[in-house]
């Protein structure tokens, strides 16, 4: 047997001292950064994900008791369902729940399972720790059952898990990301069509979390959501024709009498998905993505979508001026989470976490985390 790493390790280790046998299979799925393209996935338009050094790891067997038992090292209660027919329980383990009951709705009859989780993925900061969950349960069951389904429509079955099965009214991204990313890659995703692409994105990325969590069931998000189909629905009714709110054409704004806060969201949203075309070729012409694109598309999260916080402000601000840092944004859906900046050199990167630390600290109250992460792997099946 060969495990990966420590936490594919946690996780065999918690399997076994369960269950009482080591597991059949270990797979794993990283959490996520956008790199730009923020709320855009559910307008239909691009973003530009990678995926980052933290994983949830799930250790697996079939079993023969009738029922499926669900362990997490990060979790108290253990979770004890029926993988043919789960109900929801309003607990976390509707998470891996979710993910039988989109395997169901996509034909697949399966046997019950007896499984350990452990996850790096810090919860409720922005990085996906749901979806990295989803996609590994997905992965884990997969290998489990002969691996019918590729990593594509795992995705599609832990987005459809989340979506419809907790009742997160997420966008693709988050799944999308954590199934398909590549090591060194950057994973441009266009939502309308669930095309993907890959592009080359050596450098490293400095993650610095606020430590404000947020919650996307809190409302916020939600509210997003309904003001953006509110936008589409006033321009189709001012005669524009456009598949989505983000390929809308940009003389939209003089074309339809948007009220406030419509006029802005729409705006965002047409301006960031530009955003992701101009950082995709400067990222193939040149490694780089500019610094004054990083800095519009948090601009405009804060005044137009207005999801951004105090925190997350000044940390960007803060991070931008320091020495190797070629620019920073908030990512994720904000309302508190992280913030990334981008450079070329490990150590710059380093320092300039410990350098913005102590103001961060004095005027918040707080303690920020950071870690340095490079474009890491999607889905990968640690021991079968
Ligand atoms: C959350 C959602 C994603 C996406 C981002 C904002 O992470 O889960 O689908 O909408 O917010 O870009």
């Amino acid at each position: 047997m060969t495990l990966g790493t420590t936490t594919t390790m946690r996780a065999a280790t918690a399997f076994k001292q369960r269950y009482g046998r080591m597991p059949d299979v270990v797979a794993s799925a990283p959490g996520r950064v956008n790199l730009i393209g923020e709320h855009i996935d559910y307008n239909g338009g691009d973003v530009l994900p990678i995926a980052i050094g933290q994983r949830t790891h799930v250790a697996a067997m079939r079993s023969s008791l009738g029922k499926t038992r669900v362990r997490s090292l990060g979790a108290g209660a253990e979770g004890i369902f029926d993988a043919e027919n789960p109900p929801k329980a309003g607990d976390w383990w509707d998470y891996v729940a979710g993910v039988t009951w989109a395997f169901k709705q996509a034909g697949k009859t399966l046997p019950q399972f007896d499984l350990a989780i452990a996850s790096d993925v810090p919860q409720s900061a922005g990085l996906s720790s749901s979806a990295s969950l989803e996609v590994a349960v997905a992965a884990a069951i997969n290998a489990l059952i002969g691996a019918p389904f590729d990593a594509r429509k795992l995705a599609d079955l832990a987005f459809q898990a989340e979506s419809e099965f907790v009742g997160v009214a997420c966008g693709i991204m988050d799944q999308f990301a954590s199934a398909l990313a590549r090591e060194g890659q950057a994973l441009l995703i266009h939502c309308d069509s669930r095309a993907t692409e890959y592009v080359p994105f050596p450098g490293y990325v400095l993650i610095l979390d606020t430590t404000v969590r947020r919650d996307l069931r809190n409302g916020a998000f939600n509210e997003r959501r309904r003001e953006c189909a509110m936008a589409l629905a006033w321009m189709r009714a001012a005669g524009v024709h456009t598949p989505d709110l983000a390929h809308a054409p940009s003389d939209v704004f003089r074309r339809v009498p948007f009220g406030e806060p419509l006029g802005s969201r729409a705006r965002h949203v047409v301006g960031e998905h530009l955003r992701v075309t101009e950082a995709v070729s400067a990222l193939r012409d040149s490694g780089h993505i500019p610094r004054t694109l990083l800095q519009a598309s948090h601009e405009s999260l804060r005044t137009l979508y207005d999801c951004s916080t105090p925190e997350l402000d000044w940390i960007v601000d803060a991070i931008s001026t320091q020495p190797g840092v070629s620019g920073a944004r908030l990512t994720g859906a904000g309302w508190g989470g992280c913030a990334i900046a981008l450079g070329d050199n490990l150590e710059a990167l380093h320092a300039a976490a410990a350098a913005v630390r102590p103001g961060y600290e004095s005027k918040f109250g707080r303690a920020p985390e950071a870690w340095v992460t490079r474009a890491g792997p999607g889905i990968q099946i640690e021991q079968v």
